[in-house]
């Protein structure tokens, strides 16, 4: 038997079936991820993160991720795969995803779950990172069902999604400029905080003043974002602000910058929840880690009379979960790729 054939036998034997088992992997920017996950849940989850090698150069490196990647896939599978009691002959399929992210990091993911499928005869499944992002609210509360609107907040991508049903979705505003996480890393850096610097200012700014440094509102149409004129706003604000005599604690600016990036941020999904009449919100991304951002996403929902989805910090960030959730979506509706399957580094999100 052929590998198509194969896959055509294992994905016929599913149809219908709620516990598909998944072996999924991400690797599209700095952290190796695996999962095994059935349906909806997760049996088991192994990130190898790379943050503490890129932090030396303030940033993520490229080619250092794709080695980084390259030397702990087989350990981050094979662990996934142990801590579920699987062997790869049991599992109904591979999802892996393969766009948008850092190219070589991508590659590394996508060849190794090829590898595993054709050896197997497994149906490989690909899945576009943001998809992924969106499902980890499916992980955390089974009872989300789409129609709802997503904030998808990471260090490449702020979108506000409309998601119509699984794996349809509508962007209805995107940022113009810097992603929201991206616009974090930049302050941290001015700050002198180590990468990533979201998290860093996030703590930081608890201890703040967040009236302290006056900084202005981006004014963009519709559901639209703009960050790129906060760090320059920052930056100048705090020259104004020393040249008048006042010092400003570095607390202070944190929390004046993440207020201003959260406002925007809820503004905007504020007004869709209203326009739309869509009665969820759910977070997603890195970001979507922020202690403001979460809590002034409730604040809203419960204004708005809407529900909001927050999925724990663990799933905001990349990981592979997330990746297998997104799969079972997709393995129902009998998405599998070829051995063709190449690694996108930016595409669109699936509209259907
Ligand atoms: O989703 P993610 O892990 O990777 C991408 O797909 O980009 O997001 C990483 C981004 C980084 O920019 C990081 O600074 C930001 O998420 N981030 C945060 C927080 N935790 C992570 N930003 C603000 N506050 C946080 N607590
Ligand atoms: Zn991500």
């Amino acid at each position: 038997m052929n590998y198509s054939e194969a896959v055509r036998g294992r994905m016929e034997a599913a149809r219908g079936r709620e516990d598909i088992v998944l072996l999924a992997i991400e690797s599209s920017c700095d952290e190796t991820s695996a999962a095994v996950t059935c349906g909806r849940s997760v049996r088991s989850m192994v990130i190898a993160s790379q943050v503490e090698t890129h932090a030396l150069y303030g940033g993520v490196v490229p080619e250092i991720a794709s080695r980084a990647h390259v030397e702990a896939i087989c350990g981050v599978v094979g662990e996934a795969l142990e801590k579920a009691g699987v062997r790869p002959e049991e599992l109904d399929g591979v999802a892996v995803t393969y766009g948008p992210g850092l190219v070589g990091a991508l590659l590394c993911g996508v060849s190794y779950a090829k590898g595993l499928a054709l050896r197997h005869g497994l149906p490989l499944i690909p899945v576009h990172h943001i998809e992924g992002h969106i499902s980890a609210s499916y992980i955390a509360h089974p009872d989300l069902e789409p129609p709802f609107l997503a904030l998808v907040v990471s260090g490449g991508h702020s979108h506000l999604v409309l998601v119509k049903d699984y794996g349809a979705h509508e962007i209805l505003g995107r940022t113009r400029d810097d992603a929201a996480g991206e616009a974090f890393d930049k302050a941290a850096r001015v700050l002198g905080l180590p990468y990533p610097g979201g998290p860093a200012i996030d703590r930081l700014a608890v201890e703040g003043n967040d009236r302290a440094l006056p900084l202005p509102k981006a004014r963009q149409e519709g559901y639209n974002y703009s960050f790129s004129g906060l760090k320059t706003a920052l930056l100048q604000g705090v020259a104004r602000m020393e040249k008048q005599g006042v010092r400003l604690k570095d607390e202070d600016i944190a929390a004046s910058f993440r207020r201003a990036v959260v406002e925007q941020l809820v503004d905007k999904a504020a007004l869709a929840l209203r326009e739309t009449g869509v009665g969820k919100l759910a977070l997603a991304g890195g970001v979507a880690c922020n202690s403001l951002l979460r809590q002034r996403a409730q604040e809203v929902c419960l204004e708005c009379g809407a529900r909001v989805f927050l999925p724990p910090p663990v799933l905001c960030t990349d990981n592979a979960a997330m990746i297998g959730c997104a799969g079972y979506y997709r393995y129902r509706k009998g998405c599998a790729a070829d051995m063709n399957l190449n690694a996108v580094p930016s595409m669109p999100l699936p509209k259907a």
